[in-house]
């Protein structure tokens, strides 16, 4: 399970004994099958899914002659996957997808797409290698010519309809949560709650009728689909959420959220006790509106206090007194801050 990412790099040949046996061994196979052609279908079928397998994520297949054996994925629904795209192998990533796992309901299933440095640093924890045998986990780098080395790859990335055709087939709902942005464990509402809308993410500003910040937002891909079916994004123009989010509103029958049920993140608008939260640039582009207080950041912290391990935080005490630090202790002062 822990063998390097499949890499393109053309001319660097790596072809060990056990994948030569392995390519001849598809091969057979394949010659077999197409001598029974009553079981054609299901094979071929099985074999798309091994190689699509073999070129996508990181584990050795192993041809497994049995076509009725059942696959793990089919333990969970198909047309629901949570994606998180991040080429830094930052160290937070595990614990915070180990987290997502557990707060998302258990039907969903995950996808990473990374480089192959932030794969291998994702694929190589004991969890995450479990979560991957039991089929809710894939972690993928994308064959060229796709890229995500930056926002704008990303962007173009969600905004073309090959990448949904080619990576998330079947797919009807797409959370799409960032390195900065996550799902509280203490909510009392279920992303299942919200499957009928169309696309709901944050609000950007206050009194916005349309919830659609992309940091952490669940998608309909069929409405996706029939964006991109008659307009394309412009290379190097507005991010993909804030396209999306002038289109989505515009569809006959689109079902968006209004400013009375905010409730599904929060960034720059405040709202109490949303399901999760986007901490732009892990809290180094936070609004005032939401964060401006020490009071709403320990309602935020008693709430949400998994919101840390995706912060880039130092202690209290390790503050500067010139940086206007309160005196008093923020977990042990019933009154903090002092006023
Ligand atoms: C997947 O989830 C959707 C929405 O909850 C549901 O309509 C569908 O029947 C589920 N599919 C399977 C195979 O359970
Ligand atoms: C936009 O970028 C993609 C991929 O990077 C490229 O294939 C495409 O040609 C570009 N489109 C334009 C109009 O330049
Ligand atoms: C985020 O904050 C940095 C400084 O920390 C600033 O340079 C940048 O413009 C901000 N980005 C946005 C989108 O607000």
């Amino acid at each position: 399970m822990a063998s390097p990412p499949v890499s393109h790099r053309p001319g660097v040949p790596s072809l060990t004994r056990n994948k030569v046996l392995l390519i001849v061994s598809l091969a057979i196979t394949w010659w077999i099958a197409s001598l029974v052609p009553q079981y054609k279908p299901t094979i071929q079928a099985k074999f798309r899914a091994r190689l699509n397998e073999a070129l996508q994520k990181l584990p050795s297949i192993k041809v497994d002659w049995d076509v009725t054996s059942s696959d793990p994925r089919n333990a969970y629904n198909s047309s629901k996957v949570a994606l998180l795209i991040e080429p830094r192998p930052l160290p937070h990533l595990v614990p915070q997808i180990l987290h997502m796992i557990s707060v998302v309901p258990p039907d969903w299933r995950f996808l990473f797409i990374g480089s192959e440095k932030s794969v291998v640093s994702v694929g190589r924890a004991y969890a995450t290698k479990h979560q991957q045998v039991i089929g809710k986990l894939d972690l993928m780098v994308l064959p060229e010519p796709w890229k995500i080395d930056n926002r704008e790859d990303a962007f173009r990335l969600l905004t073309d309809i090959r990448f949904y055709d080619e990576f998330l087939p079947g797919v009807e709902w797409l959370l799409r949560y960032e390195s900065d942005s996550l799902l509280c464990a203490n909510s009392g509402s279920s992303l299942n709650d919200w499957l009928d809308w169309s696309w709901v993410g944050a609000q950007r500003k206050f009194g916005d009728a349309y919830a659609g910040n992309g940091g952490l937002s669940l998608r309909r891909v069929s409405v996706i689909r029939q964006i991109l079916g008659f307009q394309a994004r412009r290379n190097d123009t507005e991010p993909e959420d804030q396209w999306f989010s002038v289109r989505v509103p515009t569809l006959p029958g689109a079902k968006v959220t209004t400013a009375t049920d905010q409730r599904f993140a929060v960034e720059d608008v405040w709202f109490t006790s949303p399901m999760g939260y986007h901490v732009p640039n892990g809290g180094h582009n936070l609004s005032d509106a939401v964060w401006g207080s020490a009071g709403r950041r320990k309602q935020i912290f008693d709430y949400c206090p998994e919101l840390t391990m995706i912060m880039d935080m130092k202690l209290e005490r390790e503050r500067c007194y010139t940086q206007n630090r309160p005196v008093g202790n923020p977990w042990t002062d019933a009154s903090y801050p002092p006023s």
